[in-house]
């Protein structure tokens, strides 16, 4: 991994001392190690399933600039480069996962998803697209890709993978990423209606649809599941330049909106408070919350700690104004053009975060401050875990 060195394996160190006697005592009931990834959301973690839905509604994520930094050219990512699943990915030493509709529409054969399929759509939403069109809003074609449509994708996909002797070990020894999803759920009405009170009213029923989710995919098998929360998009420039306000007060001292970040942590704190409950319900599983809000708030608060300078909150592919945000000149269109250095931008784009902020976020995982429980170090890359065990006996 790519990690800056020193400081990655000072933390290794103190993050030995302090998590080896869980690890030890409180073994994970899943498998030494993973053997495949299956993933589930939005934008935040679609690796190319957006390329083969037609007509793309949002192509932007498949025009250069994007891709630029990892991959060279747009690859179906929502980013100049890697994603948090991708970093999870290298780190378990399993190959990029790759997307479900490539291999529905033959692009990608069979032997190449047994380590790993991703389900996640960009702009895709928990609740279902019916919903929003009950409510009168005008819904965007990527609701059709709901949580629900990607759980019964993997369904249909199961056949193909185990069989009713091996499903309960090929499940058990996976990896499932539930999530980031629900961003899109607020944000497509916050986006139309401009106020907070439609949405709040359905945050519950937001949650109830991820719950389910993680319900289904327990009772089909699954062990160890990672549920990531809502990033703290009260620092998203798009959002901070559609409810710019001249009033102070509704910015705390990063710059962020108070109102907004409030917004979406009431939403992943009643995540939390599900994932509790589950984990009394299924005492045998692994179910990890992954804090995606404040290992990426942390970045907000202080960039200058990270690498990022000046522009935590400055988009890097824009089309100007104050944070270099422009509704009509988004990154993708002919004329905006990215920044010299995208690893000194937090937003890639004004909705998506660079592969940069990205990597901390991962870091932020794997070293086990933004998950709950912590996630299981021993199934880490083989060069990880013998790093581990030296550690381990050093200790000794
Ligand atoms: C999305 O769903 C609507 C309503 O069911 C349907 O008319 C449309 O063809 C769907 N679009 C795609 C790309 O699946
Ligand atoms: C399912 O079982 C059959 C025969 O028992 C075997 O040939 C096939 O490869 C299995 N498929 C999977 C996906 O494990
Ligand atoms: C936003 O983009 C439009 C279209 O390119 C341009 O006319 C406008 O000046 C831009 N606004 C800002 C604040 O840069």
């Amino acid at each position: 991994m790519a990690f800056s060195s020193q400081l990655w394996s000072l933390q290794r160190i103190c993050l030995f001392v302090v998590v080896f006697p869980l690890v030890l005592f409180l073994a994970p009931v899943s498998a030494d190690c993973y053997s495949s990834i299956f993933s589930f959301g939005d934008s935040l973690t679609d690796t190319g399933n957006l390329y083969f839905i037609s007509p793309p509604q949002s192509p932007n994520c498949l025009l250069p600039p994007y891709g630029q930094t990892h991959f060279q050219h747009p690859n179906g990512r929502c980013s100049d480069g890697r994603l948090v699943l991708d970093f999870l990915s290298e780190s378990l030493g399993l190959p990029y996962v790759k997307p479900y509709l490539a291999f529905k529409n033959g692009a990608v054969e069979l032997g190449n998803i047994q380590q790993g399929v991703n389900f996640a759509v960009a702009g895709a939403t928990a609740l279902s697209r019916s919903f929003f069109e009950d409510k009168g809003f005008t819904v965007e074609v990527t609701t059709n890709f709901s949580l629900r449509v990607q759980l019964d994708w993997f369904k249909e996909l199961l056949p193909s993978l185990c069989n009713s002797s091996s499903c309960e070990k090929v499940l058990g020894s996976s990896l499932f990423i539930v999530g980031e999803i629900g961003g899109n759920d607020y944000g497509y009405p916050l986006s139309q209606a401009n106020e907070f009170e439609v949405p709040v009213t359905y945050i519950p029923q937001v949650i109830s649809v991820i719950t389910s989710a993680i319900m289904e995919l327990i009772d089909l098998g699954a062990v160890t599941l990672i549920v990531p929360g809502i990033l703290p998009l009260g620092c998203n420039p798009a959002y901070l330049t559609g409810f710019a306000t001249t009033d102070e007060e509704e910015y705390d001292r990063a710059g962020c909106l108070k109102w907004l970040n409030m917004f979406h942590e009431h939403h992943n704190d009643l995540l939390q408070i599900e994932l509790n409950q589950l984990r009394v319900l299924y005492p045998l599983t692994n179910i990890i919350y992954a804090d995606f809000f404040n290992a990426a708030l942390q970045i907000y608060k202080s960039p200058e700690n990270f690498g990022f300078g000046g522009n935590a909150l400055k988009v890097c592919c824009g089309g100007g104004g104050p944070y270099n945000y422009n509704d009509t000149a988004v990154c993708g269109n002919s004329g905006v053009i990215a920044c010299d250095d995208p690893s000194q931008y937090v937003s890639w784009d004004g909705y998506h975060l660079t592969e940069a902020a990205y990597r901390w976020i991962t870091k932020g995982l794997l070293d086990g401050s933004y998950t709950t429980p912590k996630f299981n170090l021993l199934c880490r890359t083989s060069e990880t875990s013998e790093d581990f065990n030296n550690y381990a006996m050093k200790w000794q």
